[in-house]
């Protein structure tokens, strides 16, 4: 730890060369920790696989132990999950405020319980994340919510379906929305619902647990409740992470050479394979695998950011270290998180060449980067300084790795393994 109680942890990176080789796509963070919300649901064992050894896992882990669900994994990649319907619905501060996937208790816990107090949920730091839609639209389901000294109470008899409208189609809210109203008297219909291939996971496995929900993977989803109790466990693989994936065609993209990635689904990923082709990727895929080959400079392209299927902004760090070195200037646009620009110093502290104006980053590309010390500020913002140091010449030391383990699986290992000067200091 230094002083100010941060790790002491770096990742140094230096550029050797192109890369060369495979690498396995790990399970995505942002549906593991869904599905494992969803165990609270019903009783019984559940074994995921798939599951990426990632600290936010574990801190979802420890979350369903404080609510009475006992998750361990007897080998990695497969966490079971034992529900004994013995539920205490209080998520505690201190494991809330670690995660944003804490919030998805919030509709299990309520529509099995009938209650739930949970402290405001934390995350990343990128500007303020509400949960407004969340609220309004189980409101609008029957349920009364109370919000004192930071934290959250709702209450619900049972809910009742509703007719659903949302404003913007947040994950969150679409997943909170769909199980808690897998109990809920009628029927519940969300129109604009998100259709992230995470929330198609999720819904997944709800139907494989009992759940009626049609319209998945659609921009309505309708969900008939059934009774409580009438759920039971099941087993679900976890859908790969297309972000992770992303982060190795931004690696071989910017260090060159040519990568198979295998166990992906290139077909959640196509917009952004689209414009990856656009600045100068080779780009292949077929049936859960993509082979990519990357010559010469990148040609710089505009990318706004958007939710599913448009360009993820999750993607965006990567998008702007790879338009940091391409040929030309690209405009990038957030349309989601107006706060997420703050990697942004961290890149130019390496030599780029970037202005943002409020929604906008302006990119001019430069040759190479110089290596620098740099912070991750949050997961993909890590990642993203990750791949710069293999835009630059010299060292990148990264610091604030506590922020990269929160969602990357052995990102060191895996880029070691393919050519990349790479390791953990
Ligand atoms: N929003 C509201 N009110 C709400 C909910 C959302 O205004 O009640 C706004 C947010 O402020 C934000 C936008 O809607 O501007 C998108 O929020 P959304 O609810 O869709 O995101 P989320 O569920 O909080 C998930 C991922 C994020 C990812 C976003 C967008 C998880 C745990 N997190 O967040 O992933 O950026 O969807 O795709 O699933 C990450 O993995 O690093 C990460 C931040």
């Amino acid at each position: 730890m230094t002083a100010s109680g941060e790790p002491r942890d770096q990742i140094a990176i230096r550029h050797l060369g192109p890369l060369k080789g495979t690498i396995r796509v790990p399970g995505a963070k942002n549906a593991v920790l869904k599905l494992m919300a969803a165990s609270l649901l019903a009783d019984g064992r559940y074994e995921l696989t798939n599951v990426p050894a990632i600290d936010d896992v574990a801190i979802m882990g420890e979350l369903l132990a404080a609510l009475g669900v006992r998750a361990h994994s007897p080998e990695p990649g497969r966490l079971i999950l034992d529900n004994d319907g013995d539920l205490v619905p209080l998520a505690p501060y201190e494991l809330v405020e670690r995660i944003r996937a804490s919030i998805n208790v919030l509709g299990p816990l309520l529509t099995r319980c009938g209650e739930i107090r949970l402290s405001m949920p934390g995350g990343d730091d990128f500007g303020a994340r509400p949960i407004d839609l969340h609220v309004a639209s189980l409101e609008a389901m029957g349920a009364s919510f109370k919000f004192a000294h930071g934290e959250l109470h709702a209450t619900a008899d049972r809910l009742h379906g509703a007719e659903i409208a949302l404003t913007f189609p947040s994950v969150g809210a679409t997943e909170n929305i769909v199980t808690a109203a897998v109990f809920a008297e009628g029927t519940t219909t969300i129109d604009n619902a998100a259709r992230e291939p995470e929330v198609v996971d999720m819904c997944d496995l709800l139907v494989e647990m009992g759940a009626d929900i049609t319209g998945i993977g659609t921009s309505r989803l309708v969900v008939d409740g059934v009774e409580r109790g009438s759920l039971k466990a099941a087993d679900h693989r976890t859908v790969p992470d297309r972000i992770q994936a992303a982060t190795y065609l931004a690696a071989v993209a910017v260090a060159g050479g040519e990568l198979d990635i295998v166990e992906a689904r290139p077909e959640h990923m196509e917009n952004l394979l689209a414009r990856f082709v656009e600045m100068g990727l080779d780009v292949s895929a077929d049936a859960g695998r993509l082979h990519v080959v990357a010559e010469g400079r990148l040609h710089s392209i505009d990318v706004p950011t958007l939710p599913y299927p448009g360009i993820a902004t999750d993607y965006k760090p990567l998008i702007i270290t790879m338009l940091s070195v391409a040929d030309g200037a690209g405009i990038v646009t957030e349309n989601l998180y107006p706060g997420r620009f703050r990697y942004v110093e961290e890149l130019i502290r390496l030599g780029a060449n970037i202005r943002t104006t409020g929604h906008h980053a302006v990119v001019r590309g430069v040759p190479r980067l110089s290596g620098a010390p740099v912070r991750a500020h949050d997961i993909r913002a890590g990642a993203a300084m990750v791949v710069a140091g293999l835009a630059a010449d010299g060292v990148t030391t990264v610091s604030g790795v506590q922020h990269i383990d929160r969602g990357y699986d052995d990102l060191v290992g895996r880029l070691a393994a393919v050519g990349a000067g790479i390791e953990r200091i």
